[in-house]
């Protein structure tokens, strides 16, 4: 798509967003009909289908030539970059829609020939929407974001889901311990794409987690990369883009200084797995 193509996107896009963030806020005044798919703590609402159905519509009708990677099963389930990918998130972050009614996000990365394209984190309880077509610089609602500014361990906040401490089969409990007793503090707050978009804005300093699907990182990934950040895989190696995988994000030279601890960890013995 040539660049005026990709304005016009933007703008559809945003519009579709808010829209669905509209009927979000408005779910939240009746009862949902929440469901478990995987685990007690893996739920589903009627909401996260209603809104992905709702997309997904707008993309075909749209972009009929386009592929979609989206979590509840209205997409294309892809098996390669090539041509134009949407990476969708209906509503990422269901436990806090469902328990807190705040702090989930639609999230929708578009990627052509696997380079990120487009990305659009919209918080909707608070309307705010994080976003940037690559190369033009990338917004929280109308604000240009700063390049990330170097941040020593000391005086980062990191943002790490519970596996890091958790028993588990993909990473050793011990091997981000000294980080986070040198961190200047940790926090949790169960949307990726949030909080990936937290660490584009500098918001936070770093997000590290063992297991994100493609939706969830689509869009984000393109925000870090936007503000020249790094995202990898937890042990410094490339992320695929169409498996599930563990995400370290940060500034370069933080990114580079946990990644390398990481590495010390490996060397000395501690496990770290990908997700299967
Ligand atoms: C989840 C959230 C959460 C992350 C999980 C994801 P969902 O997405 O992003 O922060 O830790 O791995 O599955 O299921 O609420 O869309
Ligand atoms: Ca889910
Ligand atoms: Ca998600
Ligand atoms: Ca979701």
């Amino acid at each position: 798509m040539n660049q005026k193509e990709w304005l016009v996107l933007e703008k559809r896009v945003t519009g579709w967003i808010k829209e669905a963030g509209e009927r979000l806020k408005q779910s939240l005044s009746a009862p949902l009909e929440v469901s478990c798919k995987s685990a007690h703590n893996d739920l589903v609402t009627n909401m996260d289908k209603e809104i992905e159905k709702f997309l997904v519509g707008k993309i075909k009708e749209y972009y009929p030539g386009h592929k979609i990677v989206s979590e509840e099963g209205f997409g294309d389930a892809p098996d390669s970059t090539d041509g134009i990918l949407w990476y969708l998130d209906p509503i990422d972050g269901t436990i806090n829609f469902v328990m807190q009614q705040r702090f989930f996000a639609i999230s929708i990365g578009v990627y052509e020939n696997g380079s990120g394209r487009a990305a659009f984190i919209y918080d909707v309880m608070v309307d705010e929407l994080f976003h940037c077509l690559a190369g033009n610089g990338a917004y929280r609602n109308d604000v240009r974001l700063a390049p990330l500014k170097k941040v020593e361990v000391e005086d980062a906040l990191i943002d790490l889901s519970a596996t890091w401490i958790k028993p588990n089969r993909r990473i050793d409990q011990d091997v981000l311990t000294e980080i986070v007793r040198r961190c200047s503090g940790t926090r949790a707050y169960g949307s990726a794409s949030i909080e990936l978009a937290y660490v584009a804005a500098g918001l936070i300093d770093a997000y590290f987690t063992m297991r994100l699907s493609p939706w969830d990182f689509g869009a984000g990934l393109i925000l870090i990369h936007e503000v020249g950040g790094v995202a990898t895989r937890a042990d410094g190696t490339a992320i695929d883009t169409l498996s599930r995988t563990s995400i370290l994000a940060a500034g370069p030279a933080l990114h580079e200084e946990i990644a390398q601890h990481i590495g010390r960890q490996v060397a000395a013995g501690k496990y770290l797995n990908e997700p299967d």
